[in-house]
């Protein structure tokens, strides 16, 4: 099944030879320098076409199973992938048309799938213990009545989400609708998605999965961008928009450009800002959305420009590089308005309720369990039961106890939500609009307000730091 074991047994019984490679916790690693920085062309995961549509739903069936692709030069990598592909294909619904995803499971483990700011109904909502076992099908109803918004699908199978993600098991999921359809953004090939991951390898290419010292997350030593390491995008000197997911597994990004320009940040989790917010850097925690468009219409043709990750060092301080190649002619606008938002009030809001991200050691220190208001993960009991249509404030609080207070990416299934503060200041420029995760850092203080509506039934909190997550950091909400 897992053939990161068998391997790694071979390379113990062979007595293969460290000299090349790093060794870390017994494991044979490929040397880093191995990948060259954009080399690869940035490919684009293709989008999946309905098996079948009629007046009202599109249907999709998707096979996850193993496949052997090309990742890093030279080698090959069993994946776990949604069609088998690394990242999913992509899937492209219109809001108010019903899509049908009948999902199959060839691998050898259970798996769950879960549209990440997807309004779904609860038994199509992908909740830990309703899993496909090996073998088997079942068919996920996503309504697709909300606004247009970059969303995500990707497993959420009870203690191995992390693992399961790691070996492939996520795409993307665009919802678009006349309002934003309507607006003079770059379109077509000038919309560009960028799914960004890192990743370790052992020194055959398969993949190296481990949940970090204490489950602090397992992170990788090479940046995959769709799928790929540091590649590179030809671009003409013109307006583009990229949709940025971080997809990591516990790791956070700080984007910023080369070359000193500004990104124009255009959306966030839940769709379009009401404005675009140019900014120099834009953090993206895992699991979080941003829409930016970068003009590259000020570069001479020949120019280079790298996507840096402020949060990272040496070869994790890049992401991409785009080549600005020919000109080309732009009629794309980014409008000053770009969609209408109305702030939630506070003074709507029935209920404040506290949460906070902590986590308690076990077993000796090497092992913790994360927690939420000391709980680990019930599945049968709800942590809270807000009444549907409801406002309620929720704050997530940041532990900073035992030396292991860290970032949670917290997020809410079913509803979006409003940044009202952070650390009793105003939210971010990045955090305005509609969120659907939020990140809490270390000893911070977030509040959120939010709107209990779509559904009536059992959801999850939690945190998106795949390793927290699938050692006890969420818990169950009812929407009564
Ligand atoms: Cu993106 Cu509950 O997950
Ligand atoms: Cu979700
Ligand atoms: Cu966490």
């Amino acid at each position: 099944m897992l053939s990161i074991l068998s391997r790694r047994k071979f390379l113990i019984l062979a007595g293969a030879s460290a000299t090349d490679y790093t060794v870390a916790w017994g494991r044979q690693r490929r040397p880093r320098s191995l990948v060259p920085h954009f080399h690869i062309p940035l490919p684009i995961p293709s989008v999946l076409r309905p098996v079948r549509t009629d007046n009202t739903t599109d249907y999709y069936e998707i096979t996850q199973r193993e496949a052997e692709i090309g990742i890093l030069p030279g080698l090959r990598t069993q994946v776990w992938g949604y069609e088998g592909m690394f990242p999913g294909p992509t899937i492209k619904a219109r809001r108010g048309r019903i899509v049908v995803v009948r999902q199959t499971n060839s691998l050898a483990v259970p798996t769950v799938v879960h549209l990440h700011g997807g309004v779904t109904p609860p038994d199509s909502d992908g909740f830990p213990t309703d899993v496909i076992m090996p073998g088997q099908s079942k068919s996920y109803v996503y309504p697709n009545d909300q606004r247009a918004a970059t969303l995500w699908y990707h497993d959420h199978a009870m203690h191995h989400t992390g693992r399961n993600l790691y070996m492939g098991l996520a795409g993307l999921y665009l919802i678009e609708d006349d309002q934003e359809a309507a607006l003079p953004l770059p379109r077509g090939a000038h919309d560009v998605p960028l799914i960004i991951q890192d990743r370790r390898f052992e020194a055959d290419g398969s993949l190296a999965y481990e949940h970090g010292i204490g489950h602090r997350g397992a992170k990788g030593d090479t940046i995959l961008v769709n799928g790929v390491p540091w590649p590179r995008m030809e671009v003409a000197t013109r307006q583009y928009r990229f949709r940025i997911l971080n997809a990591s597994n516990a790791r956070i990004y700080r984007l910023t450009l080369s070359s000193g320009q500004r990104l124009v940040q255009i959306a966030t989790d839940g769709g379009l800002l009401p404005k675009p917010a140019p900014t120099r850097s834009l953090s993206l925690a895992m699991a979080e959305r941003v829409e930016v468009v970068i003009d590259f219409s000020i570069y001479p043709v020949g120019a280079q420009v790298v996507l840096q990750n402020l949060d990272g060092k040496g070869a994790m301080g890049e992401i991409m590089r785009f080549d600005v190649v020919r000109r080309e002619s732009d009629d794309a606008v980014v409008p000053e308005i770009l969609s209408d938002i109305e702030p939630l009030s506070e003074n709507a809001a029935l209920h404040t309720r506290e949460f906070i991200f902590g986590a308690k050691p076990k077993f000796g220190r090497l092992s913790v369990a994360w927690t939420i208001n000391g709980k680990q993960f019930e599945p049968d009991r709800p942590i809270a039961q807000p009444r549907y249509g409801d406002v309620e404030i929720w704050r997530f609080r940041s532990q900073r106890d035992f030396g292991l207070g860290m970032l949670h990416p917290v997020h809410l299934h079913l509803v979006n939500f409003q940044v009202l503060q952070r650390n009793g200041e105003p939210p971010l420029p990045h955090e305005l609009g509609w969120k659907d995760t939020v990140a809490v850092n270390r000893g911070e203080d977030v509040r959120i307000i939010v709107r209990f509506e779509g559904y009536r039934g059992r959801y999850l909190l939690h945190c998106h730091n795949l390793e927290h997550e699938d050692h006890h950091m969420m818990a169950r909400f009812d929407v009564s």
